[in-house]
């Protein structure tokens, strides 16, 4: 794929077989991503960037985009790339596209050369058939184009690693952990998926994805991940952690996610998981900093032993993935079967009338149910007539649970709905939590 821009300048991919590209996007990224880094960390972004290029399991060449200056030696004006990810809504599964490490060189800002990218990535994720794409990105800007930020994402809870106390001398722990291994991956498989059933969005990697995650990365990169077993007195594993090798912030350790099956139960295993993290720490780092960061991947009990641990915090301001849907009624046909699911039993069970839902763009989309079945989902126009309506895409915070529609008009109150509005949108799509890191 390549691209005639304004300058002279081209949009091309590093499938085009430039070598120069591939050579220069790591340290391309290292200097503007990671710019204002330690040394450290701009190696960590070099890295990672090689890994994306050379080795990560849903990448092709096809799914990197440069921007280039054939007038200058053909440097790299403008870069970003496209992670092909495979998640789920509740059961369903969903094909997914995310766009990471969006950089323009300072001398080329301003001038369109992002929303050009952009413009390649959404066509790229459109013939890849994905159905939403992602980023983790700076505030705002990628509102521009077409995103709304509507999934938890971040730092979710802090515990103050001193305030759990060393096991007396020759204690033997109940619970300890050991480094996992290819071996693992079915339970840990099967553990994700467990506690992933109380969630609304979640990952559905393939093995290959989880031997990436566990032994794939190279050590240097800043997304090297360690996964521990977390194993009992009898040597079984009964859970596994997710821990961040590579420290961003040198005050804390970062735990991505933290999950037992049926083997075992959180409270029992609590204790034992943290003073090993701090011997985990300490042998991997030289130290054992203050703080211990969990990212969404928590169970409910978990959050309520950090909550009542002095010190312990869970964070009410989460950062969150910025989420674009561009076919908005494939998708709603495609997540069909978990909206009449929760039809069921419903305050609206067995329904038979329609929903319009409007944008304040003079387009809607209605859906039409019969005795609680939906037998289609339709665009409309027009300015009136709607029971909820949604301006800026506000609509997508409440199909992925993070808003209801009240919430959304104690800001905005022009997000009025009517009686029946509310009932059904709030029964459609309720709140629910998800948890997502996203293999990258
Ligand atoms: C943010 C960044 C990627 C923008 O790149 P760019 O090539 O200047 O962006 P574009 O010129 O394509 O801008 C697209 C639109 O966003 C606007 N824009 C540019 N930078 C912006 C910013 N920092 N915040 C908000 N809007 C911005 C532009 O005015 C333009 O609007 P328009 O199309 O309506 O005129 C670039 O400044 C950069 O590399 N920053 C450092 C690295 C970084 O933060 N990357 C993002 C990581 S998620």
């Amino acid at each position: 794929m390549q691209k005639q821009l304004a300058n002279g300048l081209i949009l091309r991919t590093l499938s085009e077989g430039h070598a120069s590209d591939r050579e220069r996007l790591p340290q391309f990224h290292a200097d503007i991503n990671g710019e204002g880094e330690t040394p450290e960390a701009k190696n960590a972004f070099i890295h990672w960037v090689r890994d994306l290029i050379n080795t990560h399991p849903t990448m092709t060449h096809d799914d990197f985009f440069v921007v280039v200056d054939p007038a200058k030696d053909d440097m790299i004006a403008a870069a970003t790339l496209l992670i092909p990810h495979r998640w789920r809504y509740e059961d369903i599964p969903l094909v997914v596209g995310r766009p990471e490490l969006v950089a323009t060189h300072p001398d080329y800002r301003k001038r369109g050369l992002v929303r050009a990218l952009f413009e390649a990535v959404h066509e790229r994720s459109a013939a890849l058939g994905q159905q939403m794409q992602v980023i983790t990105g700076i505030p705002y800007f990628y509102r521009q184009f077409g995103y709304t930020m509507a999934v938890d994402l971040g730092q979710h809870a802090s515990y103050p690693l001193d305030v759990m106390a060393d096991a007396p001398p020759d204690t033997k722990p109940a619970f300890t952990l050991r480094p996992a291994t290819p071996e693992d991956i079915p339970n840990m498989i099967r553990w994700y998926d467990r506690m992933s059933r109380e969630r609304l969005l979640s990952e559905n990697r393939s093995v290959e994805e989880w031997r990436y995650e566990i032994m794939g990365r190279d050590p240097n990169s800043g997304q090297v991940m360690d996964y521990q077993m977390i194993v009992n007195a009898a040597g079984q594993a009964v859970g596994y952690l997710d821990m961040f090798g590579f420290r961003w912030d040198k005050y804390m350790i970062n735990c991505n996610c933290y999950v037992v099956g049926e083997e075992a139960n959180y409270l029992e295993t609590f204790d034992d998981v943290i003073r090993a993290l701090k011997q985990w720490a300490q042998a991997k780092f030289g130290e054992r900093p203050p703080l211990l960061s969990f990212a969404g991947g928590l169970h409910p009990s978990v959050d309520a032993l950090i909550d009542r641990t002095h010190g312990g915090h869970i964070h009410t301001r989460e950062y969150m993935w910025y989420v674009r849907v561009s076919e908005m009624i494939p998708f709603l046909q495609h997540i069909q079967p978990v909206l009449e699911r929760r039809l069921i039993d419903s305050g609206a069970h067995g329904y038979t009338g329609e929903l319009k839902i409007g944008f304040y763009d003079l387009t809607g989309i209605c859906f039409k149910f019969e005795r609680g079945r939906i037998t289609a989902i339709e665009a409309t126009q027009g300015k009136d007539g709607y029971d909820v309506s949604f301006p800026w895409n506000l609509f997508w915070n409440v199909v992925f649970g993070q808003h209801n529609s009240d919430e959304i008009r104690a800001i905005l109150p022009e997000v009025g709905a009517s009686g029946k509005g509310k009932v059904l949108i709030d029964i459609l799509f309720p709140k629910k939590k998800s948890w997502l890191k996203g293999v990258n």
